[in-house]
């Protein structure tokens, strides 16, 4: 795919041009950083977001990193530090950080192998996300034959489309493989507050691609699954802990709690770079990410002008806190739809598929 991505891609001038997701579903605008300090704000301010692009991001970071400081690797790893450091929960960004660093410490010519690392990188994470497609449409395609039905209802929380993981995302690739296959799919999209990144962000995905799809307010889940109106549910994770703990976008937990409670497969997409094997106990240590009270406080949306606006939604002076993340513990998740098939969220079925000792 040579660096050519849907969120994102390097441009003729050899620099990394992502999409502004903040733009969205307004506007589709693209940014171009051509700095360390440009690729952290992005990630910080989540210009770009959802786990695997913050990992495909970081990745080319260490490429611009290596073009600001030529050919010097003790420089490369202060600013990689502070790539690194961008946010804490999803594990992707560790990840491929680490796997540049790693890959470069011999290097001879640290602006070239870093390029080169990085698109490596990123063409594996597109091949990862079609096999996750595959594993989970045939999914799909089961709870089908099984109810006998037409048309499958699709919870998913957040966006874990290709906007959140090259190239075709995790939690609905399955969904537009099945869209490939003829399959009459609808998805309940999760509003996501407070970023609303599923009112925003999933819902302008599904409709590029001409997916049926209804936005429903965060809590209206519990009800949809007690009424028969929902057949199964899939989100992505932004960490996975070696036991099969899941930190997705808070709320997540909720969702697995109701789906259990009336028998509704959940499962969580996610490529090999979203588990995290140096954690045993997700929900003790997994870091949630602890975002600013004005998220929860301002909403943003467009007025009848067309301009974009944020606009206080509570008392000024009431205290807000914003926990990016939750973890769903493994009892909860029906399996990981991972590039390796379907995997039960378990400790040792984990180990086996991915030869971790
Ligand atoms: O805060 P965000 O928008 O980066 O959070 C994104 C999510 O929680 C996604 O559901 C998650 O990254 C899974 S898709 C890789």
């Amino acid at each position: 795919m040579h660096g050519k991505y849907k969120a994102l891609w390097l441009n003729d001038d050899g620099f990394l041009e992502v999409i502004d997701q903040k733009k969205l579903p307004f506007e589709y605008e693209t940014i171009v950083l051509k700095t360390t300090d440009e690729i952290v704000l992005a990630i910080k301010d989540m210009t770009v977001r959802g786990a695997g692009v913050i990992g495909s991001v970081a990745a080319f970071g260490i490429y611009i990193a290596c073009l600001e400081n030529q050919n010097n690797y003790a420089d490369l790893l202060v600013k990689a530090k502070q790539i690194r450091e961008s946010r804490p929960t999803a594990v992707n960004l560790m990840w491929a950080v680490d796997k540049m660093l790693n890959l470069l410490k011999n290097s001879e010519n640290l602006v070239d192998d870093a390029k080169a690392y990085a698109i490596k990188l990123n063409d594996e994470e597109a091949l990862e996300s079609q096999k996750i497609a595959k594993y989970g449409c045939d999914i799909i395609e089961n709870i089908l034959k099984q109810k006998n039905k037409k048309t499958i209802n699709i919870l998913t929380h957040c966006n874990a489309g290709w906007l959140a993981v090259i190239d075709e995302g995790t939690a609905l690739a399955p969904i537009y493989e099945a869209k490939k296959r003829g399959i009459d799919v609808h998805v309940w999209v999760d509003e996501t507050r407070p970023r609303n990144q599923g009112a925003s962000l999933t819902a302008w995905e599904l409709t590029e691609s001409d997916v049926k799809h209804t936005i429903i307010a965060d809590n209206t889940g519990g009800h949809l699954m007690q009424s028969g109106m929902v057949d199964m549910v899939i989100t992505g994770a932004d960490r996975v802990s070696a036991n099969g703990d899941v930190a997705n976008k808070i709320g997540t937990y909720l969702k697995a709690l109701a789906a259990k409670d009336n028998d509704i497969p959940f499962y969580v997409a996610i490529p090999a770079s979203t588990f995290d094997f140096n954690i045993k106990d997700g929900v003790k240590d997994i870091p949630i990410e602890l975002r600013s009270e004005n998220e929860v406080k301002y909403i943003k949306g467009i007025d009848n002008n067309g301009v974009i606006r944020e606009v206080l939604i509570t008392p000024k002076d009431s205290p807000a806190v914003n926990y990016g993340f939750d973890v769903t513990p493994a009892r909860l998740v029906t399996g990981l739809i991972t590039n390796k098939g379907v995997c039960e969220a378990d400790f040792d079925k984990i180990q086996e598929k991915f030869n971790k000792q």
